[in-house]
């Protein structure tokens, strides 16, 4: 499994990222890497390095939010396949993390003024296939959750983790991580 993921996340790297600039390896990176300069423990930053595993490592076909493309019939959401994607093999709090971030930034978008403003216009073009913005009862629901903080957190590395050119450590670096989990 680490082998299938260290491929995939390899081809990502050849690959643009819907409407964002960067590559979906080099957001993965980057991601992974502001995660660990914030002091994240190794289950978020494992959570923010594999956080679009659904988009890199499953069938673009059954999405139902593929960035940048048309929406087919049915399908799931890049979160939720990724979590399941990922599941058997790690902590039940990395598949959770990865399956909120989606929800993570309907939350932001409901409950913080400007945050919708700050998303890049693939994040935005994505957001109603997410389901749009959060009733008060999703919103009170998710906030209770002991996780969510760290949902939000891996969120807002999401967010930033969109610079073109940005330096960062190579894949090979976090191998190793990746090896702990997926033998
Ligand atoms: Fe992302």
């Amino acid at each position: 499994m680490t082998d299938r993921l260290l491929r995939a996340m390899t081809r990502a790297g050849a690959r643009g990222y819907g409407a964002e600039r960067v590559s979906e390896l080099a957001h993965a990176l980057q991601c992974a890497e502001l995660a660990r300069g914030a002091g994240a423990d190794q289950e978020l930053t494992l959570a923010c390095l594999l956080h679009d595993v659904g988009r890199f490592a499953a069938d673009p076909a059954q999405l139902s939010d593929p960035v940048g493309g048309e929406r087919p019939d049915g399908g799931r959401g890049h979160h939720e396949v990724g979590a399941d994607l990922i599941a058997p093999f790690v902590p039940e709090r990395v598949a959770w993390l990865v399956r909120m971030h989606a929800d993570a930034k309907r939350y932001l978008c409901s409950t913080e003024p400007g945050y919708h403003d700050t998303l890049s216009p693939g994040s935005r073009h994505t957001l109603t296939r997410q389901g749009g913005l959060m009733t008060p009862e999703e919103i009170a629901r998710h906030a209770a959750h002991p996780w969510f903080r760290d949902a939000l957190r891996l969120r807002r590395w999401d967010d930033r983790a969109k610079v073109v050119g940005r330096a960062t450590a190579p894949l090979a670096a976090w191998e190793p991580l990746l090896r702990t989990y997926f033998r």
